[in-house]
């Protein structure tokens, strides 16, 4: 059976989730809890990385040296880099890069990673389109929306650098680990996938009611995790 290790990114969302893990074993390194055990009867590994690039790959690795997973997914929030995409919705990845690589003093496009085969790293069709498939089953009342997630040690808040990194990428939200837990995968030839929940418009609009909206993100995307795993 296939061992899946999982990223969350809220505190709240992994709690959910070891709560409803069975035969929990808990280990600590590099100052990440790595909770192993089953959901839904399958084997996984659940952790929460921190905040960031580097914190995503160092815990990709880890998830794929010591605990040998088949899969890393990744779930948190993200900023909204499209209009019709809205907050509580949900980006599924396609592929992933990172905005803020820049070594267009050698030459290089912006996003472009010198001396690596790639720079845009893709999730596998078929587990975009089934975890597509399975969050509108059991998220009806959402939008669903299969894209590129694009990375960097950024909060996006204004407009003009919205703008910039969508003009440059074209992607559906901004986060700040998937590129880097995608890249860190890819390394390894280790499948990934990202599931985000939009939190914002990645501007300087509307505030919102993250308390509210927290419940709400960790409720689609527990539910979403709970049914990938058995549809995997
Ligand atoms: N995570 C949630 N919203 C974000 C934003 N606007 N920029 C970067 N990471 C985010």
């Amino acid at each position: 059976m296939k061992k899946t290790g999982i990223i969350g990114a809220m505190e709240e969302e992994v709690n959910q989730l070891k709560n409803i893990m069975e035969g929990v074993s808990s280990r600590k390194k590099a100052g990440m809890e790595f909770l192993e055990g089953t959901l839904e009867g399958r084997p996984c590994v659940v952790v929460r990385s921190g905040i960031g690039k580097v914190n995503g790959a160092v815990c990709t690795q880890i998830l794929i040296d010591d605990y040998s997973v088949d899969l890393v997914v990744n779930t948190g929030v993200a900023g909204s880099l499209k209009a019709e995409i809205n907050i509580g919705d949900m980006v599924i990845s396609s592929d992933a890069l990172q905005h803020d690589v820049d070594a267009t003093g050698f030459g290089y496009d912006f996003g472009v990673i010198p001396r690596m085969e790639t720079s845009v790293f893709q999730t596998e069709e078929s587990l975009t389109a089934l975890a597509v498939k399975v969050c509108k089953e059991v998220n009806p009342d959402i939008g669903v929306f299969p894209g590129r997630v694009v990375s960097g040690d950024q909060f996006i808040s204004g407009r003009e650098k919205k703008i910039w990194i969508t003009e440059h990428f074209h992607g559906l939200c901004t986060e700040m680990e998937g590129g880097a837990i995608a890249q860190a995968a890819h390394l390894n030839n280790t499948p990934f996938l990202i599931i985000r929940a939009i939190s914002d418009k990645a501007d300087d609009s509307a505030h919102m009611d993250y308390g509210a909206f927290e419940a709400k993100a960790i409720e689609h995307t527990v539910k979403l995790v709970k049914a990938l795993i058995t549809a995997l």
